[in-house]
């Protein structure tokens, strides 16, 4: 505020100055000199009236500058929220490892009679059972024993020579071993669950039979386990 008092008060002064002098013949104001190094405009030194945006190129209402800013934040909110959503549905989407693994194929006649192949099920292992005749004997003899989680061997295994189950106990979810415990079965060594050869719980803290995941057997010699 003072500065622009200062100059106007210098401005002013100038004026009177050069008038006075004007009319002076043979002054300093009529000299080529002076007209080439003075000329006469708002400010001191002329160089704001030259740079100096014109006046009609002025927009009161600083249109320009509002739709500059609006539309950067627009921008910003438009990223953000597509950001937003993209993260959402990739973080409830399954992971493209385990949607290759929606199905898992085994081919049976890999899997000599008495032993048990573990195949890997959407992130989760799973026993596939060869059992023999004894096998399926000793499990059938068990069907009316006292049971904590009653199922049938015939329930269990439909197709008696394969028993396939998650590999997962029950409990805790450690990953029992096949062909141990009290039972043949299966045995979690975590915290002692037995489960016979029907993947039944016999003896051990485990509360429910070993799952059995969705399964067909797609020909003779072919396992597909899960759902198309
Ligand atoms: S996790 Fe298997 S017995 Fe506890």
């Amino acid at each position: 505020m003072l500065s622009r008092i200062c100059r106007r008060t210098i401005q002013k002064e100038i004026r009177c100055f050069s008038k006075g002098l004007e009319h002076m013949p043979g002054g300093v104001v009529n000299s080529e000199k002076f007209r080439e190094i003075y000329t006469p405009t708002d400010s001191i030194d002329g160089y704001y009236e030259k740079v100096r945006k014109p006046r009609e190129r002025i927009d009161p209402t600083k249109r320009a500058v509002n739709y500059l800013v609006l539309g950067t934040m627009r921008m910003f909110y438009v990223t953000f929220g597509r950001m937003a959503i993209l993260r959402f549905i990739q973080y409830w989407s399954a992971a493209a490892d385990v949607l290759a693994m929606a199905t898992t194929e085994v081919e049976l006649d890999k899997i000599p009679l008495g032993t048990t192949y573990v195949a890997k099920f959407r992130g989760s292992p799973v026993f596939v059972s060869h059992r023999g005749p004894a096998d399926i004997e000793a499990a059938r003899a068990d069907d009316n024993a006292e049971l904590r989680d009653p199922e049938t061997d015939a329930e269990r295994c439909p197709n008696p020579e394969w028993m396939i189950a998650l590999a997962v106990c029950t409990h805790f979810g450690c990953v029992p071993i096949a062909g141990a415990g009290g039972w043949g079965g299966y045995f979690c060594p975590c915290h002692g669950s037995h489960y016979d050869k029907a993947g039944r719980i016999r003896k051990g803290p485990a509360p429910e039979n070993l799952h059995i995941p969705e399964y067909k057997f797609l020909d003779a010699n072919t396992l597909l386990i899960g759902n198309e």
